[in-house]
């Protein structure tokens, strides 16, 4: 290099410094003598949600971003099942401090995150008249102890998908028991028509105890009574339960593989035409709905036992605030956004989600796009919950264990639900103490 060059640039050195020093200056200037709205920086909300979920969610918390530039709302990508989220969940405020000031929660969570005091007592943010805007079971299903922990999102509840196309064809009407349900899928099965008869979700994980829950209601039986605290699982009705889902295997109408299914896998089996019957939640409507079997199907309340109801098990997802938040002004600023109907509407139209406000089943736009909801609406009326207790992770961990021996043919259905009956009574026995 020439050495009037690099003359140049070391006499350059003092300048940049200069200049670097300066801008330093000029924008701690705000900060040191605290310019009001220079100081103010935008506050980070962030809370986990399930991958699919969080995609689905993303233009809304785009919109809601643009409206608060003082606030930033990330969604934090998830694994799908319920329960190994609670886990991460579960984690972050075992460790104190968790970085979550919102949580995105299952139905299920609401009495062991209250209980254990990781959430924020939401009930004086609504008034009576916002309680009443939104289904009983999810406001329900978001109280502990007579306060409101979880604000409602959106709503769930079991269902049973059919193909109507194969039922005309073979001239049957939709089935209302469990024995129907087998002789009309071996029927078809035995036509040529599908490959399976039933699918459902027998992995071992929360979606397990969620889909039992309605082949128990619908033999009449109980899990856990909430009040008494009384466990029904080793009665008939249960033991009938099981029984019955062990036999949609072992008569061949429901996949060996469907003991590893969860809600995704058995979507994709129905989607495909591979069989007559499923048992999902409603998201799967719409997207099915663009799936080769549009407008081959329809949906139904659950199958039952001659003489008993239809049992749907309450679902759905809503907010909680962490306890813990140092933002918990930015996070209920996030909780109203998306409790509102307009933002429920525009979740509800794009992914074919089932509302928790009450007026949105009667939306022209709704209606117009999805024409089942009023049979969604049936079903989510008679929803069941899950037993709401505190110690229902664990209790359904049980449940899950010993319905997953059954299915999979390492216990009997007596012996399974003797030994979940019994684990189950010294969990509630022990923490009760
Ligand atoms: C759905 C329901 C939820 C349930 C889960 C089980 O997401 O909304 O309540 O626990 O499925 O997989």
């Amino acid at each position: 290099m020439p050495l009037t060059k690099l003359q140049k640039k070391l006499r350059g050195i003092p300048t940049i410094a200069f200049w670097v020093i300066i801008g330093c200056w000029l924008a701690l200037l705000p900060v040191i003598f605290n310019v009001p709205g220079f100081s103010q920086q935008s506050v980070t909300v962030s809370l986990l949600v399930r991958a699919l979920e969080a995609q689905q969610l993303q233009p809304l918390a785009q919109e809601f971003n643009q409206q608060h530039p003082e606030i930033n709302l990330q969604l934090i990508e998830a694994p799908s099942d319920t329960n190994q989220v609670e886990d991460l969940y579960t984690a972050s405020f075992l460790l104190g401090n968790s970085p979550y000031d919102l949580v995105f929660m299952d139905i299920v969570w609401t009495p062991k995150f209250a209980a254990a005091g990781w959430l924020k007592d939401l009930s004086s943010y609504l008034s009576p008249e916002e309680f009443e805007k939104f289904l009983p079971g999810d406001i329900q299903g978001g109280m502990y102890q007579g306060k409101l922990y979880r604000a409602p999102f959106r709503s769930d509840a079991g269902m049973l998908y059919y193909r109507d196309d194969l039922l005309t064809q073979a001239g049957y009407q939709p089935p209302e028991t469990f024995k129907e349900l087998i002789t009309i899928s071996q029927d078809l099965q035995q036509q040529g028509l599908a490959e399976w008869g039933y699918v459902w979700q027998g992995k071992q994980y929360e979606g397990l105890s969620a889909m039992f829950v309605e082949v128990l209601q619908g033999s009449g039986g109980f899990w856990v009574n909430p009040e008494t605290l009384e466990v029904g699982l080793d009665r008939p009705e249960a033991i009938a339960a099981v029984q019955f889902l062990r036999d949609t295997i072992t008569t061949n109408i429901s996949p060996p593989g469907v003991t590893t299914y969860a809600e995704e896998e058995s979507r994709r089996l129905f989607e495909n035409g591979k069989t007559v019957f499923l048992r999902n939640w409603p998201y799967v409507y719409s997207l099915a709905s663009n799936s080769p079997i549009a407008g081959k199907f329809s949906i139904k309340p659950m199958v039952h036992q001659e003489n008993k109801s239809s049992g749907a098990c309450q679902g759905g997802w809503g907010f909680g605030i962490s306890a813990t938040s140092k933002h918990p002004e930015s996070a209920w600023k996030v909780v109203q956004f998306f409790m509102k109907e307009e933002s429920q509407k525009k979740f509800v139209l794009a992914n074919g989600y089932v509302p928790s406000a009450k007026s949105l089943f009667n939306d022209p736009e709704i209606v117009a796009k999805y024409d089942h909801y009023p049979t969604l609406l049936k079903i989510l009326e008679n929803a069941a919950l899950r037993p709401p207790i505190p110690q229902y992770a664990q209790a359904s961990d049980i449940l899950q264990r010993y319905l997953s021996a059954a299915i999979t043919n390492t216990m009997s259905p007596e012996t399974a639900m003797q030994k979940a009956a019994a684990e189950t009574r010294r969990l509630l026995s022990v923490s009760d103490q």
